[in-house]
């Protein structure tokens, strides 16, 4: 389920966000700590203009501290006087109390007095420093204490900080199977357990309305939830992709393979997995069932120590953006789809198998250029840059037979990846002369320069109109390099087109797995 936070500041702001997002939302948790709170009459009022907005919508009645990351600052018993009024005004099916409030005997008064209603209670505690260590044990003490619902949420500052989270869910899951949790990590490293709540045994996912102030750090629309990260796929136990990256959030490709299995009819879901380290992320993604991993900065080459087998390419280049799922051999152990849901996800293959390398740089980087030169062999090509995104169009030219020369910052670099590679070329710094002289068939820019749409690696390399360009960069979908390009009248490649080439590449394998795992 998705529970929409509004941070309106007033109740009507609030009936407008629930009203743009009504269609991806199942609830809806009001944080009057935003509202003015000073008015005899707000209650009752907000109550009336709420109540079309939320028919047939549960409602949550969050009144949250500074301290908690909420708007209140005035003193606690003012703010249990509230509580009361409010509860009694909005008659809401869930109130959220912080754990220290309900242990105090004002706190038992509200547990009572929704207990009178039939208002549930979600008993919380946010953590906006650290997973701590002793997380089971935390959880432990909140489940035992009076209340409906297990609410902790905690910041994820790394990513082994999730897997800490995973596992405080799973044992909090067979020890004690009846209790309802939230469970949630915040922050970036702690997407996963928002995109997928159900794995960390969590009822519904907080999720904020667009261009608002995030209800608590990480939080996304309710609507990417649902379009972007394919919320409802996952959750009816469809087979698991991801983004493995940092950043991953704003990679294109979620939007991309979700958009795709829903064209192709298939059940899968892509999430995004911003990791910061790679091992923990693994491991995840075994506990998760993960069918299928799109890899990308600083990941790529890493991840080839950790591979069962792979592709030639991978090999050559050191390099693999892609990750599928081998079948498991003997010495795999099982069990590890086991989630704090209890048993296996559906559709979950029964033992972990290895994971299978490929790089689908190679022929995205190819598939745009070769019907623009009808041959590669022999022609002057141009990589500018020499880092982890040359290595694949190094390798690709090379292959072709390009005369190839790479012209980088630091020449000490681009000579490396040209030795790695075992490939010949020229290399040559980004002040050398000679590159304002030469007349080059095709030229590819590999660097990051040209993202903030202004500035180009190499201002004054002569552009003509016999020549092909190519800038791997997407976005912008036009770089500086480009616009010169296209006006000099060359021949321009964009790089959303070597994007999707890759993504589609990548979502053949894909489709293989869902298609099986379905
Ligand atoms: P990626 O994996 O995206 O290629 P990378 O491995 O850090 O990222 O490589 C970035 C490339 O952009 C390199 O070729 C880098 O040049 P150096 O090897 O000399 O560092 C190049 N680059 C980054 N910022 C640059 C700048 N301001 N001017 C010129 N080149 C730059």
């Amino acid at each position: 389920m998705i529970c929409l936070t509004t941070t309106a500041p007033d109740p009507w702001k609030a009936r407008e966000s629930i009203e743009v997002n009504r269609q991806w939302i199942d609830l809806v948790e009001l944080r009057v700590d935003q509202w003015d709170l000073s008015g005899q009459e707000l209650f009752p009022r907000a109550a009336a203009l709420l109540a079309p907005a939320v028919e047939n919508l549960p409602v949550i009645l969050t009144l949250r501290r500074e301290s908690d990351g909420g708007g209140y600052t005035g003193g606690e018993a003012r703010r249990v006087e509230l509580l009361h009024r409010a509860l009694e005004e909005l008659t809401p099916a869930w109130v959220d109390l912080e754990d220290d409030l309900l242990a105090r005997e004002e706190g038992r008064a509200l547990l009572e007095a929704a207990g009178r209603i039939g208002t549930r209670v979600i008993r919380s505690i946010h953590d906006f420093s650290s997973t701590p260590e002793d997380l089971p044990e935390r959880l432990m003490r909140l489940d035992e204490a009076p209340g409906d619902v297990s609410k902790y949420a905690v910041a994820t500052r790394r990513t082994a900080d999730l897997l800490t989270l995973y596992r405080a869910a799973a044992e909090a899951a067979s020890r004690r199977p009846g209790r309802e949790r939230v469970l949630i990590g915040m922050g970036e490293f702690g997407v996963p357990s928002r995109l997928l709540p159900s794995a960390f045994g969590s009822r519904w996912s907080y999720a904020s309305p667009a261009g608002g102030r995030p209800g608590a750090p990480g939080q996304l629309t309710p609507q990417e939830l649902v379009e972007r990260f394919a919320f409802r796929e996952a959750a009816a136990g469809a087979p698991l992709f991801a983004i493995l990256g940092n950043p991953a959030l704003h990679s294109g490709s979620p939007a991309y393979h979700n958009r795709r299995f829903r064209e192709s009819g298939i059940r899968g879901a892509y999430l995004a997995f911003p990791a910061d380290d790679l091992d923990p992320a693994l491991e995840m993604f075994d506990l998760l069932s993960l069918r299928g991993v799109s890899v990308t900065i600083p990941f790529k080459e890493r991840v080839v120590a950790h591979l069962r087998d792979r592709e030639g390419a991978v090999e050559a280049l050191g390099a693999a953006n892609t990750l599928t799922r081998r079948p498991a051999a003997a010495d795999d152990r099982p069990g590890a789809a086991e989630g704090p849901g209890g048993g296996e996800r559906p559709g979950a293959p029964e033992s972990r198998g290895g994971w299978y390398g490929t790089n689908t740089d190679v022929t995205g980087f190819l598939k745009p250029l070769l019907p623009e030169l009808s041959a590669l062999s022999g022609l002057r090509a141009l990589v500018i840059g020499a880092g982890g995104a040359a290595r694949a169009v190094v390798y690709a030219l090379l292959k072709e037979g390009a005369r190839l020369t790479v012209a980088n910052r630091s020449v000490q670099r681009a000579e490396k990846l040209l030795d790695a590679l075992g490939g010949k070329g020229t290399v040559l710094g980004l002040d050398d002369e000679s590159l304002l002289r030469e007349p080059f068939d095709l030229i590819v820019q590999t660097t990051s320069v040209g993202m903030d749409g202004v500035s180009e690696p190499l201002p004054g390399l002569p552009v003509t109109a016999g020549c092909v360009v190519y800038d791997i960069i997407y976005t912008p979908p036009e770089t500086p390099l480009i616009l010169r390009a296209r006006a000099a009248g060359a021949r321009v490649i964009t790089g959303d087109r070597m994007f999707e080439a890759q993504a589609e590449a990548q979502f053949a394998l894909f489709r293989t797995l869902a298609i099986e795992g379905a």
